[in-house]
């Protein structure tokens, strides 16, 4: 079997961690992941603000209505932002890297979840981005696209069996 594709057969969302704290070499990893994923034209528009800070963290779970509470546990949180005047295809390039992070997390044993940020509404009624730009101080002309939450996993979920992927979503030649 091929090494990752059987990672990303075990990949899931992980929203229960431990208190155990991430070491940084794990944070570093990945950080680079992102950093080695593509982007259109190698533009590279996005930027990773990582809070690692518990009452910050508290405060991010609040950019988003229910959806967000797994940050109150996590130990870590990557907010990808991206500068939208540098391309068009931010919001892909930004969503390439939260995969590549998000993979590499559970490559390194962490649990990882992805909080939607783009087109979503704080706890506060702001709209999530305009909450997070106050909080963290980012330029206007940056959005976020989305928060990567990292602990160490206080779950197990199944992993996915290939005979049971969604095959017929598969055309050959033409629909
Ligand atoms: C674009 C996108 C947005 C998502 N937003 C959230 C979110 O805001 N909160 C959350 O708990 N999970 C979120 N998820 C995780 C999905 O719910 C999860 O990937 C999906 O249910 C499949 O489960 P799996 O990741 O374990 O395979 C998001 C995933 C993606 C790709």
């Amino acid at each position: 079997m091929n090494e990752l594709l059987s990672l990303m057969q075990t990949r899931r969302s992980i929203r229960q961690y431990t208190d155990e704290k991430i070491k940084q070499e794990d944070i570093d990893a990945i950080l680079r992941a992102g950093l080695l994923s593509p982007s259109g034209k190698n533009a590279k528009p996005w930027e990773f603000i990582v809070v690692r800070d518990r009452e910050m963290l508290g405060k991010l779970a609040e950019a988003r209505t229910g959806a967000a509470n797994m940050l109150n546990q996590a130990d870590c949180a990557v907010l990808v932002i991206a500068d939208t005047t540098k391309t068009d295809v931010w919001c892909e390039d930004s969503s390439i890297t939260m995969a590549y992070m998000h993979l590499m997390a559970h490559s390194l044993g962490l649990g990882s979840c992805w909080i939607q940020i783009r087109c979503r509404e704080a706890h506060n009624g702001q709209r999530s981005d305009d909450y997070l730009r106050t909080l963290l101080s980012y330029p206007d002309h940056y959005s976020a696209e989305a928060i990567l939450s990292i602990g160490v996993p206080a779950q197990t979920r199944d992993p996915y069996a290939l005979p049971e992927l969604p095959d017929s979503k598969i055309h050959y030649g033409k629909y």
